[in-house]
């Protein structure tokens, strides 16, 4: 039997979870759907229906939900990820603590990565389906139903996990991603995947990197592979001190690991960075030797302690649009400002990954407020050539997802095509996904698909096109 939730700030308003799988054919729509979009939107974020004991967002059971959009009409679907962690639960009644236990003597883990809690991103490969949580393998979920097939179907051979924010490069459809900690909990290895459309492992490298933190996310451009260490470090005695072994360390520098595609992990260079903590890349791409990369940029690591366990100004907690370049033969760097407006989940048109982009879309706060629980209620697209942006407010209260591009043809030029997202209302307490012209973002949804429930806050998705 399910027991009520903890109180708990990740636990109330639209962060709470929902109690329940449903499908819903044809929904309410406002507006009209483009006929020639023909696809699925794939949502996901955490979604507990067990928490025992200490909670944090980050650690909730993934659930994913799929609006598949076909002549106009939109069905819906949700189900849990069912990992061996919820399937056991779900037998006891109870939730455990996360199946990364940690051996204690070694620092090992040991669920071999195949026990998390698939909650980060839902992205797609050829023909798999992953959810992915950057602390364990990817696991494949059935792309219509969302019946959940498990580990060990794509990339089974991978050392260590695979991060969230894999890229696939358009022009040889491989997928490269990374993984962190690889060797135990707490150590500085890293690994490089590659993987092709199939999901066999290409390769799997590890490497050691300057010191042992938290990366959520890396780079690639046609002739390097781009490994950002920002300093949320890693300490197993901080469980005791504060409970959790990550804080931001603004004394332990900072370092980009530039590695030229195809070369081996040993010689990876590691180029000085300065201090500051990102997520999310918008995008990378390399004229030479100089790269130039798109960032969601914070002061300092939003979300966790400071080294001394205090928590992060309000202020330092606002991540922005920040164009970086960095000389890889000499190091220098250089960063500026590219909309001063609290941003997060930055994304492009995918076909453009690794190559030059002029269009960005985010999910913004011009509205921010301190207590206002970091939602985001407007989606902004930036011209990077124009250097305009254009914003839609869903109204200060709704909280945005991330925009993921759609382009109207496979020979559209770049830009041309849809953002969905999906939009919590708390008035009405329901969630839409609603579909912008991304070349008129201004105009507000061209359709709003309506659900009679809401979709919990969440972190990512993606589009899969029909064949
Ligand atoms: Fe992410």
């Amino acid at each position: 039997m399910a027991a009520s939730l903890p109180n708990h700030p990740q636990l109330r308003g639209n962060y709470a979870p929902i109690n329940f799988e449903a499908s819903y054919n044809d929904l309410v729509i406002e507006g009209t759907v483009p006929t020639d979009l023909s696809g699925s939107l794939y949502r996901i974020g955490p979604n507990p229906k067990f928490v025992t004991g200490a909670y944090h967002w980050f650690f909730g059971t993934g659930m994913v939900h799929a609006f598949h959009v076909e002549d106009g009409q939109v069905d819906y679907v949700n189900r849990w990820v069912r990992t061996p962690k919820f399937e056991r639960e779900t037998e006891l009644g109870h939730g455990l603590s996360l199946e990364m236990s940690i051996n204690k003597e070694t620092g090992q883990i040991e669920s071999h990565r195949r026990n998390g809690v698939a909650n980060t991103h839902i992205v797609t490969h050829g023909e798999h389906l992953l959810a992915l949580e950057e602390g364990s393998h990817p696991f494949s979920i059935e792309p219509t139903s969302l019946a959940s097939s498990g580990y060990g179907h794509y990339a089974d051979g991978i050392n260590g996990a695979m991060t969230a924010h894999p890229k696939v490069d358009p022009e040889t459809g491989e997928l490269h991603g990374f993984g962190y900690m690889t060797d135990h909990f707490g150590s500085n290895t890293m690994t490089y995947h590659v993987i092709d459309k199939r999901g066999r492992t290409v390769r799997s490298d590890t490497f050691e990197a300057p010191y042992a933190a938290m990366v959520h996310d890396f780079m690639i451009t046609r002739d390097y592979v781009l490994f950002p260490l920002f300093p949320l470090t890693c300490d197993l005695s901080r469980i005791e001190k504060f409970g959790f072994p990550f804080a931001f360390d603004g004394q332990a520098g900072a370092y980009i690991g530039v590695l030229a595609r195809g070369a081996n992990v040993s010689t990876i260079k590691w180029i000085e960075a300065p201090s500051r903590y990102v997520f999310h890349y918008l995008n990378a791409w390399n004229d030479g030797a100089r790269v130039t990369f798109d960032a969601v940029d914070f002061p300092v690591a939003p979300n966790f302690p400071n080294v001394d366990g205090s928590i992060p100004a309000h202020a330092d907690a606002q991540g922005k649009l920040t164009r970086w370049t960095l000389d890889v033969k000499t190091g220098a760097i250089d960063r500026h400002r590219t909309l001063d407006v609290a941003s997060e989940f930055p994304r492009i048109d995918d076909r453009f990954t690794a190559t030059r982009h002029r269009h960005g879309y985010i999910a913004a706060a011009s509205k921010r407020a301190k207590g206002d629980g970091g939602l985001f209620h407007e989606i902004t697209h930036f011209d990077y050539e124009t250097g305009n942006a254009q914003t839609w407010d869903a109204g200060f209260g709704n909280g945005v997802s991330e925009p993921v591009f759609v382009e109207a043809r496979g020979d559209a030029k770049e830009g041309e095509g849809w953002l969905l997202a999906t939009v919590y209302d708390h008035h009405s307490s329901t969630s839409s996904m609603v579909i912008l012209d991304a070349e008129r973002v201004e105009d507000g949804p061209v359709a709003t698909a309506k659900l009679d429930h809401r979709i919990p806050y969440g972190f990512h998705g993606s589009w899969r096109q029909n064949k």
